[in-house]
Order: C-alpha cells, then structure tokens, then sequence
C-alpha cells in the first residue's frame, strides 16, 4: 500500500511517522547543491562573460568553470544511480517519486483536491505520510525524467570532449549527438533543460514553503530529520 493510499484524512493517531531514510535525505541535499552549481556554470557556459585581458592559462576562468560543471555532472550522475538503488532497498516513501499508481480509482481525485489547495480554492488540505499525489505526479514526471534527460545529454556533450572511444562517448555521444541531429542541437536542449528543472525548482522551494506553513504536517524539518509530524496530533482526544 502506498503512502498516499494511508493518507489519514482527518485527526491521525499518531504524532510523527518516519519517513524519509538517511540516504534519501542526503541526496536530496547533496543533489540541491548540485543542481545550483551546475544551473550557475552552465548559464556561463551558454552565456560566457567577456574575455579577461591576459594569458587564459595564468586565470583559467573558463576552465574553473567547467570543471567545477563537469565535477557537479560527475555528483549528480553517480548520485541519481544511487537513488534509483535506493529506490528498490529502501522503504516505501524511497519509491514514491519513481513509481505511483496512476490507475489507482482515488489518485486522480486526490490530485485535484491538491491543485484546488494550492489554488486557495479549497479550506482544508489532506494528509499524506509522504508526497502528496500532486507533488509525486511532478516530481516523476518533470525531476526524474528531467534529471534523466540531463545526465544523457551532458554527458553525450562530455563525451565529445573526451573523444572517440571514451566510455562517455561509446554510452552516451555516439547515440545521443546523431539522435538530436548535431552536436549544436544537443547544447539547445541541454541548456532548455536548464530552465525547466529551474521552474522545477521555483515552483518546489514556493510550495515546500507554502506547505511549511498552511498544512496540517511538517514539511521542510521532515527532508531534514525523517520524521513528519502532524500539527493536528492535539487535536485527538486522548484516552484517560
Ligand atoms: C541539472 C543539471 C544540469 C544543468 C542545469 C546543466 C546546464 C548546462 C547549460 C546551461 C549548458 C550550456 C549549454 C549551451 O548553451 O551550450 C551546459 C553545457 C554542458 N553541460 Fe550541463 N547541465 C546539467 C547537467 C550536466 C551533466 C550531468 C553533465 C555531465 C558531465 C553536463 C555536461 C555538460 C557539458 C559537457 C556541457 C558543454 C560544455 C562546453 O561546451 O564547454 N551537464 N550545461
Ligand atoms: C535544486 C534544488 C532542489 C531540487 C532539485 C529538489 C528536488 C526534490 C525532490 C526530487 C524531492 C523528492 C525526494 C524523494 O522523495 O526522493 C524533494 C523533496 C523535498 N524537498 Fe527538495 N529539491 C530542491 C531544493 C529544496 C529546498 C531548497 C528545499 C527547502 C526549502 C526543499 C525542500 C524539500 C522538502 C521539504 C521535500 C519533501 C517534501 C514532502 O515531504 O512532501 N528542496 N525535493
């Protein structure tokens, strides 16, 4: 049974459940950090800033700066491996942004509650152990099949750096470039892909907040601690 099948609709007998193991919570902040300082060195690839005066080796700015997007590809690509590992070993609430039930009957009713909610159409929003079915459906399908995408086509463009017969262009360029066309179509969608995960990002860090403080559970301590608490717990008549 998935969380959002458990979901507890009104007071909850309990006052926390842990949901979101260790390895989970690393990566999710571990992936963060990432995902900044490649969306921060990847807008200065695609947008470089003007020559220094000098000789370019003496300041290597450039050279920083795609290092330090390569070495953040490297973390976000052997990162996400570990979190699709994680997603078979670890406990239910690890699946969640990878697998959800969208024939289950309540799914699509439980997600349009969720958009009336976060319209302020409606008063009173649902309880979810882990993701809500709104979070989950945005979460697989634009950060994981969008994370996916730029992992394949950065390193397809890595690729083409390290040459013909590197592991990165035999997995990766050698489909990826002739796929897209050339390799200039490929940095058009690796840098459109940037701003989708952005608004991705925008969206989730608003909401994350939002929910912090207008629902009924702990939001942003629970990808901190594990544990999500339910405000409401006082609520509950307690046997004497
Ligand atoms: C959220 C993840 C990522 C974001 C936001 C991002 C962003 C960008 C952007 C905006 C560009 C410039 C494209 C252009 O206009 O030409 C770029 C280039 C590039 N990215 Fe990424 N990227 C990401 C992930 C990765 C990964 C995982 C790798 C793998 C190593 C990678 C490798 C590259 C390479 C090789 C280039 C071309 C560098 C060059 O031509 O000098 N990127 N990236
Ligand atoms: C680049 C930035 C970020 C990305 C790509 C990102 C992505 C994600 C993803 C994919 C999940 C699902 C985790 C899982 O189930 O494995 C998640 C959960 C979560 N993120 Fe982020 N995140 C980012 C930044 C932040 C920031 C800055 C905050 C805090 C304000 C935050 C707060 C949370 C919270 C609280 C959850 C759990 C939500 C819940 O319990 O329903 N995230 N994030």
């Amino acid at each position: 049974m998935s969380s959002s099948e458990n979901a507890a609709q009104l007071a909850r007998s309990e006052p926390s459940v842990f949901v979101y193991e260790w390895p989970v919570r690393l990566w999710h902040w571990i992936n963060a950090l990432g995902i900044t300082v490649l969306a921060i060195t990847g807008y200065f690839i695609g947008s470089p800033p003007p020559t220094l005066s000098g000789e370019p080796s003496d300041h290597y700015l450039f050279g920083y700066i795609r290092f330090a997007h390569f070495a953040a590809g490297y973390i976000i690509g052997v990162g996400f491996l570990f979190r699709l590992y994680w997603s078979f070993v670890g406990n239910k609430n690890a699946r969640e942004i990878f697998l959800h039930n969208i024939l289950r009957p309540t799914y699509w009713k439980e997600l349009w509650h969720e958009v009336k909610w976060y319209l302020f159409l409606v008063d009173e929003p649902k309880q979810y152990d882990g993701h809500n079915p709104l979070a989950i459906f945005v979460m697989h399908w634009f950060f994981v099949w969008g994370i996916v995408f730029m992992i394949v086509t950065g390193f397809a463009l890595y690729g083409e750096g390290t040459g013909a017969g590197s592991w990165a262009h035999t997995l990766f360029s050698s489909w990826v470039i002739p796929l897209f066309g050339q390799s200039m179509d490929v940095h058009t969608w690796h840098h459109f892909g940037m701003w989708l995960i952005i608004v991705f990002v925008m969206i989730h860090v608003y909401v994350a907040i939002r929910e912090d403080i207008m629902s009924k559970q702990s939001i942003i301590s629970s990808m901190i601690s594990g544990w999500r608490n339910f405000k409401d717990y006082d609520s509950i008549p307690k046997k004497k």
